[in-house]
């Protein structure tokens, strides 16, 4: 049984003379349900592919078939129809084009696009049957897509911005789920999903939650997940630490200095000697230091991405050659101090 192509300008039966017939061989009543069969060929289709709606076990002494897009076997939801003695195919208002239906009730619709999912119902008209006829439901899935993340903000700065992620593409007839370091989301105040769950709303984003965050898409038939995404958090520097932390040198020894603070992206260091500025970078080296070496030493952490600056200060001491200084504790306590050097003001643009 090949398809039938009935273009609109041939038709021998309308609509109205379908349901003039009907109604006067039916006494309306409650629709009842038989044991027909509906499934999808194949069973997982993917957007622009093919689908049959296979209809089996159908009953005896049918007249037509109607098939509708949705639940309701309204005129404004009819796609199209099979009148069997006339061998002839009627189409309605909700035919697209692309859909095909057989002599043997089967419905294929090509090309499918994510407005063909949701459900399809047909209706089998008996000869001589008192009844609405026999009606069988069938809801399409197509294949879930890859999903993909995108954020609002890839790089927020820690604990002051909200980021919002979204799992996209939007698609109908979808639950959507969310993964953060492989897990399932478990529930906290530091994130909200909002209605259907396709965008997540994380609050203050912290090491801990700047990810890897996956999405999920699901139906019935298929599911699949987006690559991982992990926010590039912008944080510190935290207090900054001069190594080495001994303070007491001899006259001719080599000063060497570096200073280490935690920050993303990498600070900029810089140094001072009794509060002047000496040099910007990591690592300070005096060769052969004398008395007049003696100071305290400044270094200073800066991270223009998140506008903070972190300072610390340590004591040098040189002694003369075999004399020796005794130190106050008090001298040798490092001092930190931070501050914001800039105001970032950042538009979040969607
Ligand atoms: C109905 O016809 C179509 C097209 O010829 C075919 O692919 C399908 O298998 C048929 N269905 C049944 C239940 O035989
Ligand atoms: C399928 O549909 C898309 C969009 O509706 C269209 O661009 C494309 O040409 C169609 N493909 C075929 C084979 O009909
Ligand atoms: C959204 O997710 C929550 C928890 O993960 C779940 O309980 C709820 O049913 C989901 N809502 C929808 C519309 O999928």
């Amino acid at each position: 049984m090949g398809p039938l192509s009935a273009p609109r300008c041939t038709l021998h039966i309308t609509w109205k003379e379908l349901l003039l017939t009907a109604s006067l061989l039916i006494f309306w009543n409650t629709p009842t349900t038989a044991q027909v069969t509906i499934e999808a060929q194949p069973t997982k289709v993917s957007e622009g592919k093919d689908v049959l709606l296979l209809v089996q076990n159908l009953p005896q002494n049918l007249i037509a078939y109607i098939w509708y897009k949705g639940q309701k076997t309204d005129f404004r939801h009819y796609i199209t129809s099979y009148v069997i003695d006339a061998e002839t195919i009627i189409v309605g208002p909700a035919y697209s084009g692309r859909e095909t239906v057989y002599s043997n009730a089967s419905l294929l619709i090509q090309n499918v696009t994510q407005k063909d999912t949701g459900s399809y119902t047909i209706q089998m008209i008996k000869q001589g049957d008192k009844t609405k006829g026999v009606i069988g439901h069938f809801t399409l899935y197509l294949e879930t897509p890859k999903p993909y993340i995108s954020s609002s903000n890839l790089n927020p700065r820690e604990a002051v911005e909200t980021v919002i992620l979204s799992c996209d593409p939007d698609t109908q007839d979808v639950s959507y789920l969310w993964w953060i370091n492989g897990q399932s989301l478990p529930i906290s105040r530091k994130w909200q999903l909002s209605g259907n769950n396709r965008t997540l709303v994380l609050f203050g984003v912290t090491k801990d939650t700047a990810g890897p965050y996956e999405c999920e898409m699901k139906n019935p038939v298929s599911s699949s997940r987006s690559d991982p995404v992990t926010l590039n958090l912008l944080y510190g520097p935290d207090f900054p630490r001069i190594f080495p932390s001994f303070t007491d040198y001899r006259s001719g020894d080599n000063l060497y200095l570096s200073c280490l603070a935690n920050s993303n992206p990498p600070a900029e260091y810089s140094w001072t000697i009794n509060g002047k500025f000496v040099q910007s970078g990591q690592e300070l080296f005096i060769p052969q230091i004398s008395t007049k070496h003696n100071g305290i030493y400044g270094c200073s952490a800066r991270n223009s991405a998140t506008g903070r600056e972190c300072s610390t200060f340590k004591m040098v001491i040189v002694s003369g050659f075999m004399q020796s200084m005794k130190q106050d504790a008090t001298h040798r306590r490092t001092n930190v101090s931070c501050y914001i050097t800039t105001i970032i003001i950042s538009l979040e643009v969607k």
